[in-house]
């Protein structure tokens, strides 16, 4: 978080300092660290800190801090810290899978959910000794990345609770030889970006994950593929059961017809082969044009116009085409779009520009995404 630009400031229980110490603490966090009220008292810590706070993280989360905080226990400066804090709280709880299932710390999390805090749901891994099961810590990388959709956002609320979604993400290669493959520079950054800002809205979130090198997101389901063929079957089989799919990988549009048994080898006489392509399955024009009992259909399109009427005109075809509900045109180049941190997109609906999003952080476009996506859900009660 700090190497992101913010200001951090690390707050451990006793406890906490036995597994990292307060040497590391302040040389990462380049802020002072203590664990109790009764230091520095002159400067009331646990008053000044909450109410300096823009977010509140605690990850881990031991069972025993969920179980004071869930009682408004403030025998410490986290736990006070907790009582006086008006920003929004993250718990990212990390135990046994025992302690984890156990009802009190159950009865805990809803307690702390139902009053605003966003909590985590743990991993599935290896846990402290030979154990696995959940209780794991997801990656430092999926925290912050919630943590980022949560500060753009302001608040936690969980608007999208009872919803599924469905996110496909990262780019899909098409092999040629056991070796080689057509493939695409897309990271899966915005599509993972998308699948945080869904974990912090409530949503139940799969993600269908195409070559991506990014820790997996925290609270969602990953599904991992490799070609656009595989995509395809496993959006298919989430799709239904999903109220919105969105297809922010970047899927190929063609593969080589024939796949190479061997590797392809250069000859002597300096001849090249020639790669004979088809089309791949259109993936989102297939669910667009199922007709029926549909999710609500978001695709990306990635085009290499600059913003402007160009790509909203390109964005409408590919809308009308696709027979999408919401289209996220971005436009794409060597030096934005893929693979970068920031990105600027418009988006469009049958009824025209939706929200026009300037060059902003992937958490920023994946809450106005999620924003418009609300918007165009039916509403509980609607028809
Ligand atoms: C090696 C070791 C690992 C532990 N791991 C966890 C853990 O992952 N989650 C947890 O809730 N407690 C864990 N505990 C127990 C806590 O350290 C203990 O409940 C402590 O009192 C928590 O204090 P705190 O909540 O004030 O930090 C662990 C203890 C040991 C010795």
């Amino acid at each position: 978080m700090r190497e992101s630009g913010h200001d951090v400031r690390v707050v451990p229980t006793q406890s906490a300092l036995e597994f990292v110490g307060r040497a590391t603490w302040e040389a990462l966090s380049g802020n002072p660290v203590t664990t109790t009220v009764f230091d520095d008292v002159h400067e009331v810590a646990h008053v000044r800190i909450a109410q300096h706070a823009q977010l509140i993280v605690v990850a881990p989360a031991t069972a025993n801090v969920l179980a004071k905080a869930a009682c408004g226990i403030a025998d410490d400066l986290l736990t006070s810290t907790l009582l006086m804090a008006t920003a929004p709280v993250v718990f990212a709880p990390a135990m046994h899978t025992e302690m984890w299932h156990h009802p009190a710390t159950q009865a805990n999390v809803s307690t702390l959910r139902d009053r605003g805090a966003l909590v985590v749901e743990p991993a599935s891994g290896r846990l402290t000794g030979v154990d696995s099961g959940p209780g794991r810590l997801p990656e430092a990388a999926a925290l912050a990345e919630i943590c980022e959709v949560v500060l753009d956002r302001g608040s936690v609320s969980a608007d999208l609770a009872g919803k599924r979604v469905v996110i496909s993400a990262g780019g899909t290669r098409e092999p040629l030889d056991p070796v080689r493959f057509l493939g695409n520079r897309s990271s899966g950054r915005q599509g993972w970006a998308l699948a945080a800002a869904a974990v912090a809205r409530g949503a139940h979130v799969d993600v269908v994950s195409a070559n991506v090198d990014l820790p997996d997101p925290a609270g969602a389901n990953v599904v991992s593929v490799g070609t656009g063929e595989e995509l395809h079957k496993a959006v298919l089989e989430l799709s239904g059961a999903a109220d919105v799919v969105i297809m922010a990988a970047a899927v190929a549009d063609f593969r080589p017809d024939h796949v190479s048994k061997g590797k392809i080898k250069k000859t002597d006489d300096d001849s090249v082969p020639h790669i004979s392509l088809v089309r791949t399955v259109d993936v989102l024009a297939e669910l667009g044009t199922s007709g029926g009992d549909r999710p609500l259909l978001v695709g990306f399109a990635a085009e290499t116009v600059d913003p402007g009427p160009q790509l909203v005109g390109l964005a409408a075809h590919k809308l009308a085409s696709k027979g999408a509900d919401l289209i996220v045109a971005n436009s794409v180049g060597v030096d934005r779009g893929f693979e970068s941190a920031v990105n600027a997109v418009t988006i469009v609906s049958a009824s025209g520009v939706e929200r026009d999003i300037p060059s902003t952080s992937k958490a920023g476009i994946a809450n106005a995404v999620w924003d418009v996506v609300l918007q165009h859900l039916p509403r509980a009660g609607d028809q």
